[in-house]
């Protein structure tokens, strides 16, 4: 059989290797759009089209290859729609169709979802929409503001790659620069969400279903600012930890099940409200605060980092998990996970995210034992050398029985990448654990 893959990250890569390790032995077939050299490794066809988007050539290739189920990596192709022509085209496919993907793709959706089914998680929070006179919006958009004793998030309403969101004290001075901000959301998209600004640890919780069961997947903590210490400009993700038991050292089993009944019922509403039935991952971000588990937002999709520390210990075969998936049947099969903490670190060039040095030649060294390794945006020259580009080049994954073991070995693992790279020595480290802990315990017992 043939299984597709649209995507081209590390986050694909990794699940590129577990499509080929089923024991149905599926032929991968990639559709890409940048050349991934572990993913083309693994792939007996590696299709680059122009874009992810170019639903013309993904069409062609379906034709030709006539694969039986599909997975899509990345939000762009899901928002605009993969999944509705792969379903047309007769392919099984792991991910929800464009509107059901609005889950991810339009903030305010969710934020009404989650108000419209009595649904808890959601902060304080209104949608404003593009008013015909600007003053109104203004001072409506000042008032909520303050309401919220200018501890405000803005939010614009559409896919921004992670750059929409704007957080009072991290990326806003305050009233006057976020009405700014939103007025600037508001001009572009006809759209903005205004909420109030949580405090407490994050946590990235995915889970697959195919309409009614959920299975859940190790939970993890991503880290997006670029520097030790959560210092510097946001990125896509600098790496993330997992434990042994598929959680993290803060959470309580009570902050897991609240992450899990809001998705079961938001899972129930956006089936009842779109019509459909969602098919994928549903993947929070969550953070537990001192009133408990409130949600950050939803996408629709693996998360990349999160799915390195999901993959290499997945013990089911994803093949069969994917076929149950588009059947309705996951209730059928348990999922298994290896007992083991994993540790993920993003080697980035030199100078990422403002000033990246691309072009530099990397080498990778011999491994140390537990880590995989999972490329990302690489360029491959014509002689076959691996270079730098102009984002996060390599994930390495250290897996263990704990995490201190596991971020060693991923710390030892980067090591022996070469080449004009940087990563975050901290994450997954002791020191950063507890940090962590020390704060979600300071906040909750406030
Ligand atoms: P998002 O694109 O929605 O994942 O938001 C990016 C980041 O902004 C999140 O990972 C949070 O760190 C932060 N953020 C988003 N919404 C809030 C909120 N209501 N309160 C505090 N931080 C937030
Ligand atoms: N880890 C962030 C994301 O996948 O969006």
């Amino acid at each position: 059989m043939k299984f597709l893959l649209i995507g081209n990250g590390a986050r694909e890569h990794a699940l590129g290797a577990a499509i080929v390790r089923s024991p149905q032995k599926p032929e991968l077939v990639v559709f890409a759009d940048k050349i991934n050299p572990g993913l083309q490794k693994l792939a007996a066809v590696y299709e680059k089209a122009d874009s992810l988007t170019d639903f013309a050539a993904l069409e062609k290739l379906v034709e030709r290859e006539k694969p039986e189920l599909a997975v899509v990596g990345p939000e762009a192709p899901i928002a605009a729609g993969a999944a509705d022509l792969l379903e047309q085209l007769g392919v099984g496919v792991v991910a929800p169709k464009k509107s059901s993907a609005r889950l991810e793709s339009s903030k305010s959706f969710t934020r009404d979802l989650l108000q419209k089914h009595d649904i808890p998680g959601n902060p304080d929070f209104l949608v404003f929409e593009k008013f015909d006179k600007k003053e109104e919006a203004r001072i409506a958009i000042r008032n909520f503001m303050k309401a919220l004793d200018g501890q405000f998030v803005v939010k614009a309403d559409g896919l921004k790659s992670g750059k929409g969101v704007k957080v009072v004290g991290d990326h806003l001075n305050g009233v006057d620069d976020g009405l700014h901000y939103a007025l600037e959301c508001l001009e572009e998209d006809g759209r903005v969400v205004i909420e109030e600004k949580l405090i407490g640890e994050e946590f990235s919780a995915m889970f697959l279903t195919d309409g009614e069961t959920l299975a859940a997947l190790p939970v993890s903590q991503d880290h997006k600012r670029a520097f030790e210490d959560d210092r510097g400009p946001n990125t896509g993700g600098m790496g993330t930890y997992s434990d042994e038991t598929g959680s993290l050292p803060f959470l309580d089993p009570e902050d897991l099940e609240a992450a899990r009944m809001i998705t079961a019922k938001v899972l129930r509403a956006l089936n009842a409200e779109t019509g459909e039935t969602f098919c994928g991952v549903m993947y929070g971000g969550f953070i537990a605060t001192k009133n408990g588990v409130k949600l950050i937002e939803y996408n629709a999709r693996f998360g990349d980092p999160e799915a390195m520390n999901v993959f290499p210990i997945l013990k089911t075969d994803f093949v069969e998990i994917c076929q149950k998936v588009t059947t309705g049947k996951l209730s059928e099969l348990p999922l298994e996970f290896e007992q083991k903490a994993t540790v993920v670190k993003y080697a980035v060039p030199e100078g990422y995210p403002n000033n990246p040095v691309a072009g530099s030649e990397i080498k990778v060294l011999g491994l140390p034992e537990g880590c995989e390794i999972f490329y990302a945006a690489v360029d491959v020259d014509t002689e076959g050398r691996v270079l730098t580009g102009t984002s996060r080049a390599i994930a390495v994954v250290g897996i263990a029985d704990d995490l201190t073991a596991a971020e060693r070995i991923a710390e030892e693992g980067i090591n022996k990448i070469e080449g004009q790279l940087v990563h975050r020595r901290d994450i997954g480290t002791p020191a950063l654990v507890e940090k962590r802990i020390r704060h979600l315990k300071e906040i909750r017992s406030a």
